[in-house]
Protein backbone atom coordinates (compact mmCIF):
# COMPACT_ATOMS: atom_id res chain seq x y z
CA UNK A 1 0.00 0.00 0.00
CA UNK A 2 1.16 3.71 -0.65
CA UNK A 3 2.12 5.84 2.12
CA UNK A 4 -0.39 8.45 3.33
CA UNK A 5 0.72 11.30 1.08
CA UNK A 6 0.74 9.10 -1.73
CA UNK A 7 -2.66 7.52 -1.34
CA UNK A 8 -4.09 10.81 -0.38
CA UNK A 9 -2.32 12.28 -4.09
CA UNK A 10 -3.80 9.14 -5.61
CA UNK A 11 -7.14 10.19 -4.01
CA UNK A 12 -6.91 13.68 -5.31
CA UNK A 13 -6.54 12.71 -8.70
CA UNK A 14 -9.31 10.44 -9.14
CA UNK A 15 -11.85 13.06 -7.79
CA UNK A 16 -10.04 15.52 -10.30
CA UNK A 17 -10.58 13.05 -12.99
CA UNK A 18 -14.11 11.74 -12.69
CA UNK A 19 -15.40 14.69 -11.34
CA UNK A 20 -15.93 14.89 -7.70
CA UNK A 21 -14.14 17.92 -7.13
CA UNK A 22 -12.10 20.07 -8.44
CA UNK A 23 -9.61 23.17 -7.39
CA UNK A 24 -8.87 25.18 -5.60
CA UNK A 25 -11.08 27.49 -6.93
CA UNK A 26 -11.38 29.22 -9.47
CA UNK A 27 -8.94 27.41 -11.09
CA UNK A 28 -8.53 29.22 -14.12
CA UNK A 29 -6.89 32.17 -12.39
CA UNK A 30 -4.51 29.87 -10.54
CA UNK A 31 -6.71 29.01 -7.40
CA UNK A 32 -7.33 30.27 -4.04
CA UNK A 33 -6.74 27.42 -1.60
CA UNK A 34 -9.47 26.70 0.68
CA UNK A 35 -12.04 26.51 -1.75
CA UNK A 36 -13.69 23.66 -4.37
CA UNK A 37 -15.97 23.44 -6.83
CA UNK A 38 -17.91 20.20 -6.79
CA UNK A 39 -18.59 18.41 -10.06
CA UNK A 40 -21.52 16.33 -11.05
CA UNK A 41 -20.40 13.31 -9.48
CA UNK A 42 -19.58 15.23 -5.87
CA UNK A 43 -22.64 17.07 -6.02
CA UNK A 44 -24.67 13.98 -6.40
CA UNK A 45 -22.58 12.58 -3.44
CA UNK A 46 -23.53 15.32 -1.23
CA UNK A 47 -26.60 15.40 -2.30
CA UNK A 48 -27.23 12.17 -1.18
CA UNK A 49 -25.09 12.54 1.72
CA UNK A 50 -27.40 15.62 3.23
CA UNK A 51 -30.62 13.27 2.04
CA UNK A 52 -29.04 10.90 5.07
CA UNK A 53 -28.23 13.29 7.57
CA UNK A 54 -32.20 15.21 7.07
CA UNK A 55 -33.80 12.15 7.24
CA UNK A 56 -31.75 11.43 10.71
CA UNK A 57 -32.17 15.07 12.02
CA UNK A 58 -35.54 14.53 10.97
CA UNK A 59 -36.53 10.78 12.23
CA UNK A 60 -34.65 12.45 16.03
CA UNK A 61 -37.04 14.70 16.22
CA UNK A 62 -35.98 18.22 14.64
CA UNK A 63 -37.29 20.55 12.76
CA UNK A 64 -35.19 22.24 9.75
CA UNK A 65 -34.29 25.95 9.87
CA UNK A 66 -32.38 28.20 7.78
CA UNK A 67 -30.69 31.36 8.46
CA UNK A 68 -28.83 34.46 6.96
CA UNK A 69 -25.14 33.63 6.05
CA UNK A 70 -24.22 37.19 7.26
CA UNK A 71 -24.99 38.91 9.96
CA UNK A 72 -24.06 42.35 11.77
CA UNK A 73 -20.72 42.29 13.73
CA UNK A 74 -23.31 42.97 17.58
CA UNK A 75 -24.11 39.28 16.90
CA UNK A 76 -20.55 37.80 16.52
CA UNK A 77 -19.78 40.11 19.39
CA UNK A 78 -22.18 38.95 21.70
CA UNK A 79 -21.52 35.56 19.99
CA UNK A 80 -17.66 35.51 21.26
CA UNK A 81 -16.50 34.68 18.47
CA UNK A 82 -14.98 38.15 17.47
CA UNK A 83 -12.92 38.15 20.44
CA UNK A 84 -12.65 34.23 20.49
CA UNK A 85 -12.41 32.57 17.08
CA UNK A 86 -8.76 33.17 16.75
CA UNK A 87 -5.71 31.01 15.29
CA UNK A 88 -2.50 31.50 16.95
CA UNK A 89 -0.24 32.41 13.45
CA UNK A 90 3.36 33.23 12.60
CA UNK A 91 4.87 35.02 9.99
CA UNK A 92 8.58 34.35 8.62
CA UNK A 93 11.07 37.01 9.27
CA UNK A 94 12.91 36.43 5.32
CA UNK A 95 9.90 35.21 2.89
CA UNK A 96 6.87 36.42 4.86
CA UNK A 97 5.11 32.91 4.24
CA UNK A 98 2.25 33.20 7.37
CA UNK A 99 1.54 29.94 9.31
CA UNK A 100 -0.69 28.82 11.57
CA UNK A 101 2.02 28.32 15.09
CA UNK A 102 0.00 25.21 16.63
CA UNK A 103 -0.58 23.09 13.56
CA UNK A 104 3.38 23.95 12.20
CA UNK A 105 4.35 22.66 15.83
CA UNK A 106 2.99 19.92 15.20
CA UNK A 107 3.95 19.14 11.96
CA UNK A 108 7.87 18.73 12.72
CA UNK A 109 7.46 17.38 16.64
CA UNK A 110 3.91 15.12 17.07
CA UNK A 111 4.56 14.30 20.30
CA UNK A 112 4.33 18.06 21.72
CA UNK A 113 1.35 19.03 22.91
CA UNK A 114 0.22 22.80 21.82
CA UNK A 115 -3.60 21.99 22.92
CA UNK A 116 -5.18 24.94 24.63
CA UNK A 117 -1.32 27.19 24.84
CA UNK A 118 -1.36 30.78 24.61
CA UNK A 119 0.80 32.73 21.53
CA UNK A 120 2.99 33.93 24.50
CA UNK A 121 3.71 30.09 25.00
CA UNK A 122 3.26 29.15 21.19
CA UNK A 123 6.33 31.95 21.07
CA UNK A 124 8.33 30.02 23.40
CA UNK A 125 7.81 26.57 22.12
CA UNK A 126 8.98 27.79 18.85
CA UNK A 127 12.22 29.54 20.08
CA UNK A 128 12.64 25.98 22.26
CA UNK A 129 12.09 23.71 19.87
CA UNK A 130 13.95 25.81 16.99
CA UNK A 131 10.61 25.45 14.50
CA UNK A 132 11.63 27.38 11.43
CA UNK A 133 9.86 28.87 7.76
CA UNK A 134 9.20 24.96 6.23
CA UNK A 135 9.49 27.01 3.41
CA UNK A 136 13.13 29.12 3.54
CA UNK A 137 14.17 27.94 6.46
CA UNK A 138 13.65 31.61 7.69
CA UNK A 139 13.44 32.71 11.61
CA UNK A 140 9.55 32.96 12.66
CA UNK A 141 8.10 35.96 14.31
CA UNK A 142 5.96 36.35 17.36
CA UNK A 143 3.08 34.37 16.93
CA UNK A 144 -0.11 36.60 17.21
CA UNK A 145 -4.06 35.95 17.55
CA UNK A 146 -5.68 35.99 14.49
CA UNK A 147 -9.66 36.09 13.82
CA UNK A 148 -10.71 33.52 10.92
CA UNK A 149 -14.65 35.29 10.31
CA UNK A 150 -14.38 36.73 7.07
CA UNK A 151 -15.24 40.64 7.61
CA UNK A 152 -17.89 42.27 4.75
CA UNK A 153 -20.19 45.19 5.26
CA UNK A 154 -23.74 45.49 4.77
CA UNK A 155 -25.15 48.41 3.04
CA UNK A 156 -22.80 51.34 3.07
CA UNK A 157 -20.87 51.15 6.00
CA UNK A 158 -22.70 48.52 8.92
CA UNK A 159 -19.85 46.09 10.07
CA UNK A 160 -20.79 42.80 9.62
CA UNK A 161 -19.44 38.84 8.85
CA UNK A 162 -19.90 35.74 7.02
CA UNK A 163 -21.00 32.99 9.44
CA UNK A 164 -18.70 31.21 11.09
CA UNK A 165 -21.27 28.53 12.27
CA UNK A 166 -25.18 28.10 11.26
CA UNK A 167 -25.22 28.08 15.35
CA UNK A 168 -25.14 31.49 16.29
CA UNK A 169 -27.79 32.34 13.48
CA UNK A 170 -30.44 28.91 15.08
CA UNK A 171 -29.87 30.70 18.19
CA UNK A 172 -31.35 33.81 17.34
CA UNK A 173 -34.25 32.76 16.84
CA UNK A 174 -34.88 31.53 20.10
CA UNK A 175 -37.94 33.62 20.93
CA UNK A 176 -39.41 33.10 17.74
CA UNK A 177 -39.02 29.28 18.44
CA UNK A 178 -40.81 29.39 22.38
CA UNK A 179 -44.28 30.39 20.32
CA UNK A 180 -43.37 27.84 17.61
CA UNK A 181 -43.26 25.43 20.31
CA UNK A 182 -45.74 26.41 22.22
CA UNK A 183 -43.72 27.35 25.08
CA UNK A 184 -42.56 23.81 25.88
CA UNK A 185 -38.92 22.95 26.10
CA UNK A 186 -37.24 20.75 25.33
CA UNK A 187 -37.31 21.27 21.61
CA UNK A 188 -34.90 20.55 18.54
CA UNK A 189 -33.69 22.34 15.15
CA UNK A 190 -31.24 21.78 12.81
CA UNK A 191 -29.64 23.56 9.78
CA UNK A 192 -28.04 22.89 6.82
CA UNK A 193 -26.35 25.65 5.29
CA UNK A 194 -23.05 27.46 4.39
CA UNK A 195 -20.50 28.98 6.81
CA UNK A 196 -17.34 30.87 6.22
CA UNK A 197 -13.89 30.38 7.95
CA UNK A 198 -10.84 32.78 6.85
CA UNK A 199 -7.86 29.70 7.44
CA UNK A 200 -4.88 31.49 6.84
CA UNK A 201 -3.00 29.05 5.02
CA UNK A 202 -5.27 25.80 4.49
CA UNK A 203 -3.42 22.93 3.23
CA UNK A 204 -5.42 19.71 3.93
CA UNK A 205 -7.58 20.13 0.62
CA UNK A 206 -11.15 19.26 1.13
CA UNK A 207 -10.71 18.91 5.30
CA UNK A 208 -9.74 22.50 5.65
CA UNK A 209 -11.83 24.91 3.89
CA UNK A 210 -13.24 28.74 3.72
CA UNK A 211 -16.40 28.07 2.83
CA UNK A 212 -18.37 24.63 3.39
CA UNK A 213 -21.63 23.20 4.17
CA UNK A 214 -22.67 22.86 7.71
CA UNK A 215 -25.37 20.86 9.71
CA UNK A 216 -25.98 21.62 13.19
CA UNK A 217 -28.67 20.28 15.58
CA UNK A 218 -29.83 22.17 18.54
CA UNK A 219 -31.24 21.02 21.30
CA UNK A 220 -32.63 23.84 23.55
CA UNK A 221 -33.23 22.24 26.99
CA UNK A 222 -33.19 22.84 30.57
CA UNK A 223 -30.97 21.29 32.87
CA UNK A 224 -33.29 19.03 34.87
CA UNK A 225 -34.64 17.72 31.38
CA UNK A 226 -30.88 17.08 30.68
CA UNK A 227 -30.64 14.51 33.48
CA UNK A 228 -33.62 13.21 33.25
CA UNK A 229 -34.13 12.16 29.54
CA UNK A 230 -36.37 9.82 28.64
CA UNK A 231 -35.33 9.23 25.24
CA UNK A 232 -31.85 7.46 26.88
CA UNK A 233 -33.67 4.33 27.48
CA UNK A 234 -34.15 4.06 23.72
CA UNK A 235 -30.23 3.74 23.10
CA UNK A 236 -28.44 2.55 27.06
CA UNK A 237 -27.54 -0.50 25.71
CA UNK A 238 -25.65 0.77 22.75
CA UNK A 239 -22.06 0.27 22.82
CA UNK A 240 -19.94 2.86 21.11
CA UNK A 241 -16.32 3.45 20.72
CA UNK A 242 -15.50 5.84 23.33
CA UNK A 243 -11.81 7.59 23.88
CA UNK A 244 -12.11 9.66 26.68
CA UNK A 245 -9.56 12.34 27.96
CA UNK A 246 -8.56 10.46 30.90
CA UNK A 247 -7.36 7.38 28.03
CA UNK A 248 -5.18 10.72 26.09
CA UNK A 249 -3.73 11.95 29.04
CA UNK A 250 -1.97 8.76 29.36
CA UNK A 251 -0.50 9.22 25.50
CA UNK A 252 -3.01 6.03 24.83
CA UNK A 253 -5.26 5.65 21.62
CA UNK A 254 -7.56 2.52 22.70
CA UNK A 255 -11.13 2.73 22.34
CA UNK A 256 -13.12 1.15 24.58
CA UNK A 257 -16.06 -0.11 23.81
CA UNK A 258 -18.84 1.04 26.15
CA UNK A 259 -22.88 0.59 26.33
CA UNK A 260 -24.08 4.45 27.08
CA UNK A 261 -25.31 3.17 30.41
CA UNK A 262 -21.99 2.03 31.10
CA UNK A 263 -20.13 5.48 30.31
CA UNK A 264 -22.76 7.06 32.12
CA UNK A 265 -22.15 4.91 35.06
CA UNK A 266 -18.10 5.70 34.88
CA UNK A 267 -18.90 9.48 34.39
CA UNK A 268 -17.87 9.70 31.00
CA UNK A 269 -21.02 11.64 30.47
CA UNK A 270 -22.44 13.65 32.86
CA UNK A 271 -25.58 13.71 31.23
CA UNK A 272 -27.82 11.43 29.70
CA UNK A 273 -29.12 14.54 27.21
CA UNK A 274 -25.90 14.93 26.25
CA UNK A 275 -24.86 11.36 25.00
CA UNK A 276 -28.18 10.78 23.43
CA UNK A 277 -27.03 13.05 21.31
CA UNK A 278 -23.24 11.68 20.75
CA UNK A 279 -25.13 8.63 20.35
CA UNK A 280 -27.13 10.14 17.33
CA UNK A 281 -23.76 11.49 15.78
CA UNK A 282 -22.91 8.39 15.50
CA UNK A 283 -25.77 7.29 14.32
CA UNK A 284 -25.69 9.81 11.69
CA UNK A 285 -22.25 8.82 10.31
CA UNK A 286 -23.53 5.10 10.68
CA UNK A 287 -26.20 6.08 8.53
CA UNK A 288 -23.71 8.25 5.73
CA UNK A 289 -22.40 4.20 5.47
CA UNK A 290 -18.81 4.85 7.60
CA UNK A 291 -18.69 1.58 9.24
CA UNK A 292 -17.76 0.93 13.21
CA UNK A 293 -14.84 0.27 12.66
CA UNK A 294 -12.99 3.30 11.01
CA UNK A 295 -15.59 4.95 13.73
CA UNK A 296 -14.30 6.44 16.98
CA UNK A 297 -16.04 8.88 19.12
CA UNK A 298 -13.00 10.97 20.83
CA UNK A 299 -13.50 13.33 23.83
CA UNK A 300 -11.55 17.08 23.97
CA UNK A 301 -8.92 17.74 27.11
CA UNK A 302 -9.86 19.89 28.88
CA UNK A 303 -7.60 22.55 27.45
CA UNK A 304 -9.05 21.67 23.85
CA UNK A 305 -12.52 23.28 24.45
CA UNK A 306 -14.17 25.59 22.30
CA UNK A 307 -15.07 29.03 24.44
CA UNK A 308 -18.58 28.02 24.81
CA UNK A 309 -18.13 24.35 25.21
CA UNK A 310 -18.89 22.38 29.04
CA UNK A 311 -18.00 19.28 27.32
CA UNK A 312 -16.89 18.51 23.65
CA UNK A 313 -16.91 14.92 21.85
CA UNK A 314 -15.83 14.51 18.04
CA UNK A 315 -16.82 11.99 15.58
CA UNK A 316 -13.46 10.34 13.90
CA UNK A 317 -13.34 8.73 10.76
CA UNK A 318 -9.79 7.05 9.59
CA UNK A 319 -8.68 7.45 6.16
CA UNK A 320 -5.83 6.18 4.52
CA UNK A 321 -4.83 9.60 3.40
CA UNK A 322 -4.75 11.54 6.70
CA UNK A 323 -5.09 8.59 9.69
CA UNK A 324 -8.05 9.57 12.09
CA UNK A 325 -10.27 12.98 10.83
CA UNK A 326 -12.02 14.69 13.17
CA UNK A 327 -15.60 15.27 11.29
CA UNK A 328 -18.18 16.46 13.70
CA UNK A 329 -17.85 17.77 17.46
CA UNK A 330 -20.40 17.16 19.98
CA UNK A 331 -20.74 20.20 22.28
CA UNK A 332 -22.62 21.07 25.60
CA UNK A 333 -22.49 24.89 25.23
CA UNK A 334 -24.32 25.44 28.56
CA UNK A 335 -26.77 28.54 28.52
CA UNK A 336 -23.64 30.18 27.77
CA UNK A 337 -24.91 31.32 23.79
CA UNK A 338 -28.55 32.54 24.78
CA UNK A 339 -26.92 34.18 27.86
CA UNK A 340 -24.88 36.06 26.15
CA UNK A 341 -27.41 37.67 23.36
CA UNK A 342 -29.79 38.56 26.26
CA UNK A 343 -27.36 40.46 27.36
CA UNK A 344 -26.27 41.67 24.10
CA UNK A 345 -29.97 42.08 22.76
CA UNK A 346 -31.96 43.49 25.88
CA UNK A 347 -34.27 41.02 24.88
CA UNK A 348 -35.54 38.04 27.27
CA UNK A 349 -34.25 34.62 26.47
CA UNK A 350 -35.54 33.20 29.10
CA UNK A 351 -38.06 30.81 30.17
CA UNK A 352 -40.02 30.49 33.54
CA UNK A 353 -38.96 27.28 36.02
CA UNK A 354 -41.01 27.65 39.76
CA UNK A 355 -42.06 31.15 38.66
CA UNK A 356 -37.97 32.48 38.12
CA UNK A 357 -36.68 33.49 34.85
CA UNK A 358 -33.66 30.25 33.66
CA UNK A 359 -31.89 30.81 30.06
CA UNK A 360 -32.17 26.99 28.88
CA UNK A 361 -29.15 25.43 27.49
CA UNK A 362 -28.03 24.23 24.35
CA UNK A 363 -26.61 20.71 23.14
CA UNK A 364 -25.19 20.63 19.69
CA UNK A 365 -24.17 18.08 17.08
CA UNK A 366 -21.86 20.14 14.02
CA UNK A 367 -20.18 18.88 11.25
CA UNK A 368 -18.81 20.49 7.76
CA UNK A 369 -20.62 17.93 4.90
CA UNK A 370 -17.58 17.50 2.75
CA UNK A 371 -15.45 15.73 5.52
CA UNK A 372 -17.24 12.80 5.66
CA UNK A 373 -17.78 13.27 1.42
CA UNK A 374 -13.98 12.88 1.31
CA UNK A 375 -13.46 10.35 3.87
CA UNK A 376 -16.19 8.14 2.01
CA UNK A 377 -14.39 8.35 -1.30
CA UNK A 378 -10.94 7.56 0.96
CA UNK A 379 -12.22 4.86 2.30
CA UNK A 380 -14.25 3.27 -0.86
CA UNK A 381 -11.53 3.26 -2.90
CA UNK A 382 -10.26 -0.04 -3.79
CA UNK A 383 -7.54 -1.06 -6.04
CA UNK A 384 -5.93 -4.50 -7.70
CA UNK A 385 -2.82 -5.15 -10.73
CA UNK A 386 -5.09 -3.78 -12.81
CA UNK A 387 -7.38 -1.31 -12.38
CA UNK A 388 -8.90 0.94 -9.59
CA UNK A 389 -12.47 1.40 -8.89
CA UNK A 390 -14.57 2.77 -5.93
CA UNK A 391 -16.80 0.71 -3.28
CA UNK A 392 -19.52 3.46 -1.69
CA UNK A 393 -21.90 1.53 0.59
CA UNK A 394 -25.04 1.71 -1.92
CA UNK A 395 -27.19 3.82 0.34
CA UNK A 396 -25.21 7.24 -0.53
CA UNK A 397 -23.44 5.70 -4.00
CA UNK A 398 -23.89 9.14 -6.16
CA UNK A 399 -25.36 6.97 -9.27
CA UNK A 400 -27.81 4.22 -7.98
CA UNK A 401 -28.34 2.51 -10.61
CA UNK A 402 -26.83 2.36 -14.75
CA UNK A 403 -28.74 1.20 -17.17
CA UNK A 404 -27.18 -0.71 -20.74
CA UNK A 405 -28.61 -2.33 -23.96
CA UNK A 406 -26.54 -4.68 -25.00
CA UNK A 407 -26.54 -3.30 -28.27
CA UNK A 408 -28.03 -0.13 -30.21
CA UNK A 409 -30.74 -1.78 -31.96
CA UNK A 410 -34.22 -0.57 -31.53
CA UNK A 411 -35.67 -3.77 -30.33
CA UNK A 412 -33.14 -3.38 -26.89
CA UNK A 413 -33.51 0.24 -26.73
CA UNK A 414 -36.88 0.62 -26.66
CA UNK A 415 -37.42 -0.99 -23.69
CA UNK A 416 -34.35 -0.25 -22.20
CA UNK A 417 -35.28 3.32 -22.07
CA UNK A 418 -38.50 2.32 -20.74
CA UNK A 419 -36.58 0.49 -17.78
CA UNK A 420 -34.26 3.23 -17.06
CA UNK A 421 -37.58 6.16 -17.09
CA UNK A 422 -38.99 3.69 -14.79
CA UNK A 423 -35.97 3.34 -12.44
CA UNK A 424 -35.45 7.17 -12.46
CA UNK A 425 -39.13 7.64 -11.77
CA UNK A 426 -39.43 5.39 -8.72
CA UNK A 427 -36.33 8.10 -7.16
CA UNK A 428 -33.23 6.66 -8.07
CA UNK A 429 -30.55 8.43 -9.43
CA UNK A 430 -30.06 6.24 -12.92
CA UNK A 431 -27.59 6.45 -16.21
CA UNK A 432 -27.92 5.67 -18.93
CA UNK A 433 -25.05 4.22 -21.59
CA UNK A 434 -25.49 2.68 -24.58
CA UNK A 435 -21.62 3.28 -26.25
CA UNK A 436 -18.75 1.19 -26.25
CA UNK A 437 -18.74 -2.68 -25.34
CA UNK A 438 -20.77 -3.97 -22.74
CA UNK A 439 -17.60 -4.99 -20.35
CA UNK A 440 -16.25 -1.34 -20.70
CA UNK A 441 -19.58 -0.38 -19.62
CA UNK A 442 -19.56 -2.34 -16.36
CA UNK A 443 -15.97 -0.68 -15.55
CA UNK A 444 -16.44 2.82 -16.28
CA UNK A 445 -19.53 2.61 -13.47
CA UNK A 446 -17.25 0.41 -11.28
CA UNK A 447 -14.78 3.53 -11.26
CA UNK A 448 -17.49 5.55 -9.63
CA UNK A 449 -18.85 3.21 -7.50
CA UNK A 450 -22.56 2.61 -9.16
CA UNK A 451 -23.34 -0.66 -6.85
CA UNK A 452 -26.57 -1.72 -9.60
CA UNK A 453 -26.65 -2.27 -13.10
CA UNK A 454 -29.33 -3.70 -15.20
CA UNK A 455 -28.19 -4.51 -18.87
CA UNK A 456 -30.97 -5.61 -21.52
CA UNK A 457 -30.56 -8.09 -23.73
CA UNK A 458 -32.24 -10.62 -25.75
CA UNK A 459 -33.40 -12.99 -23.18
CA UNK A 460 -34.71 -9.83 -21.28
CA UNK A 461 -37.15 -9.54 -24.16
N1 LIG B 1 -21.05 25.24 16.00
C1 LIG B 1 -19.89 24.58 16.34
C2 LIG B 1 -18.84 24.59 15.32
O1 LIG B 1 -18.95 25.37 14.40
O2 LIG B 1 -17.91 23.85 15.37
Amino acid sequence: MSSEKEFNEIIYGLCRKRGFFWGPSPEIYGGSAGLYDLGPLGKLLKNRLEDRIRSSFVKAGFWEVECPTVSPAIVWKASGHLDGFIDPVTQCLSCKQVYRADNLIKEEFPEVHVEGLSVEQLTEKINELGVVCPSCKGRLGEVEPYNLMLKTRLGLDQEAYMRPETATTTYLLFKRFLTFFRDKLPFSVFQIGKAYRNEISPRQGMLRLREFTQVEGQIFILEKDEIEWPRFQEIADKKLPLLPYQTQEVESEEVIRLSLAEAIKREHFQKPAYAWCVQLAYSIFRGMGFSDDIIRLRQHLPTERAHYAADAWDVEIHTNSFGWVECCGIHDRGNYDLTRHQEFSKERLSVKVDKKPVVPNVLEIAFGVERPLFCLIDNSYVEDEERTWLRFPPEVAPVQVAVFPLMGKPELLSPAREIFMEIMESGLITQFDQSGSIGRRYRRQDEVGTPFCVTIDYTTL
